[in-house]
């Protein structure tokens, strides 16, 4: 094994800190692999299969138990033309309209035509979704113009789904899996991605030296204080790859979902999309329909039209939640086709065939992410990633209802098999070396680190969520970089600490790309921009880490510099 030149970071100032830890390779535990794979959600282990099915060596690293992941609250289900009523055209065309013209033509092209591959896949491994007869059952949703969202136990498709990946990912004798394990950072030496600097309450920090590292960390709605999104949701990933060195993409597109149940003092749960797209109704606390005076397709518009809609009308009406009308089912049928649904109302004495379901939006999906080639490769080599942290430009500026498990099944796989094809060109050597990070003590006070969190995720929702503005965006970034320079400044050993550190990482990267977006597109709404005076062209906007701190750039639709 050849040994590469040491490369030791000593940082002092804010947007300089490589790592969020101290380490040395010498005195750290080592574990070596041909493929890393950093996520146990759709993405992940599908990546994680699909590298263990072509080499020998693949560790697969979850932030908690295997499988406890976004893809397991997903409730609607897998978009996938099948009925003779659809077509793949039909899939595409309804992507790049819901997408605002922002898709990358390629990447949705690569994403219906691979969808019914991996969906037949999922049925051979045991995937049970839910049938009419014979035929599999099709729902619809707001933005598809057919029915064609397949779903499993009604409203839990995502937690079949993980299932099905996860008892296929413990079988597979080529994958050790590390849960409960927390990934700090990426390692990097001389811009190559190495691995990834781990911890573990059993294994403590770990060197994970990786021939390919594919990252497939999920989402980031925890920053938001309204998020369906579950605990373990707070942008580790994205922090650690922007701290690495990744170019980052639509970074400011965050996807607000219409419906999430409104029970004051509970956190934020999800109802599904299919609700209304089986005939159910949003009105207000006078039992009024309003979405027909927003959008001709009503409850069943885009998702962002949506959200926009019942935010509106809620400030409007001056109320807290607008509701859901599920009264045309019958108890009995709602209770059949959304099982999950039915027990969490019941839970909050909600009786869903007789009351109206109280809701309101909520953060949901980060539409961009770490910029990816097609075959799942970045800016940096050694780097690949998939899944709702990568964007490969497939949801444009609002991403299509049940698209999102699709991605993490089809991109998976095309990340999985390029890793592996690129590790077996890379040279062993390369995946070893002498690393290690020292950062100075801090010498700021300390703050309440819950209390940051809970303010951080406040500001958000009021000056980044559903509508902006400029100037509320530019104070934002003031107030955040304000707290990153008492807290990232600090060098925590804790995952609470470091994920604090990773929120507020991300969370100045959406709203320094959102002031950045002068216009009003898809899922980010600027109301200080006149949409007449911004014809402004379609771009990506993108945020990298510079030799100056934070850079902003740009990229063509097909992410041409
Ligand atoms: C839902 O069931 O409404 C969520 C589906 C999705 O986010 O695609």
């Amino acid at each position: 094994m050849a040994l590469i030149l040491p490369c030791v970071a000593v940082t002092t100032l804010y947007d300089d800190r490589r790592y969020l830890t101290n380490f040395d390779s010498w005195l750290t535990g080592h574990v070596f692999t041909d493929v890393l794979v950093i996520g146990s959600g759709s993405a992940g282990a599908r990546a994680a299969i699909e590298a263990g099915d072509h080499t020998d060596n693949v560790v697969l690293v979850c932030k908690g138990p295997a499988g406890e992941s976004t893809t397991r609250y997903a409730q609607g289900g897998v978009a996938n033309a099948r009925s003779a009523q659809d077509s793949s055209d039909k899939h595409i065309d309804d992507t790049l309209r819901v997408g605002c013209g922002l898709c990358r033509p390629r990447a949705v092209d690569v994403l219906v035509g691979d969808a019914t591959r991996r969906i037949e896949e999922l049925i051979a491994w045991g995937m049970h979704f839910d049938r009419d007869g014979e035929e599999l059952a099709l729902t619809r949703e707001g933005g598809h113009s057919v029915s064609r969202v397949m779903h499993a136990e009604g409203d839990a498709t995502g937690l079949e789904l993980a299932r099905v990946l996860c008892d296929r990912v413990r079988q597979h004798e080529r994958i050790r899996i590390f849960e409960d394990c927390f990934l700090i950072d990426l390692i990097t030496n001389e811009g190559r991605c190495v691995g990834a600097i781990t911890y573990s309450s059993v294994y403590g920090h770990q060197l994970i030296w990786a021939r390919q590292t594919v990252l497939a960390s999920g989402g980031a709605g925890r920053i938001y204080r309204e998020t369906s999104n579950p605990a373990l949701a707070t942008g580790d990933g994205y922090a650690a790859a922007y701290r690495a060195g990744s170019r980052l993409a639509d970074i400011e597109m965050v996807q607000f979902h219409p419906t999430t149940l409104y029970v004051a003092g509970a956190a934020r749960a999800l109802i599904s999309e299919a609700v209304r797209g089986e005939g159910a109704l949003l009105v207000d606390r006078d039992g009024t329909r309003f979405m027909d005076a927003y959008h001709p397709d009503a409850e069943l518009a885009p998702r962002d039209v949506v959200s926009r809609a019942i935010f509106a009308h809620m400030r409007d009406t001056q109320t807290n939640c607008v509701f859901l009308d599920a009264g045309g089912f019958g108890a009995e049928k709602f209770a059949k086709r959304f099982p999950g649904i039915t027990k969490m109302c019941k839970d909050f004495q909600i009786d869903v065939g007789r009351e109206l379901i109280p809701v309101r939006p909520a953060a949901h999906y980060m539409v961009g992410g770490v910029v990816t080639d097609i075959d799942g490769t970045t800016n940096i080599e050694g780097l690949l990633c998939c899944g709702e942290v990568a964007c490969t430009g497939v949801h444009g500026a609002n991403r299509l209802a049940s698209n999102s498990l699709l991605e993490g099944l089809v991109f998976g796989a095309i990340a999985g098999r390029t890793a592996v094809t690129l590790a077996k060109q890379s040279p062993e050597e390369q995946s070893h070396g002498s690393i290690s990070s020292v950062n100075p003590k801090s010498q700021r006070t300390e703050l309440d680190l819950q209390d940051i969190r809970n303010s951080l995720r406040s500001l958000m929702w009021r000056n980044a969520g559903i509508e902006r503005t400029g100037d509320r965006l530019a104070e934002s970034r003031e107030i955040i970089e304000f707290w990153g320079h008492y807290v990232l400044d600090k060098t925590f050993d804790d995952v609470p600490g470091w994920e604090t550190q990773n929120m507020l990482s991300l969370s100045r990267l959406v709203v320094t790309a959102a002031r950045e977006r002068e216009q009003s597109i898809g899922v980010h709404s600027r109301v200080d921009v006149d949409a007449a005076d911004s014809p402004a062209p379609l771009h990506h906007i993108t945020v990298q880490r510079g030799d100056d701190g934070l850079q902003l750039g740009r990229l063509g639709l097909d992410f041409e510099s």
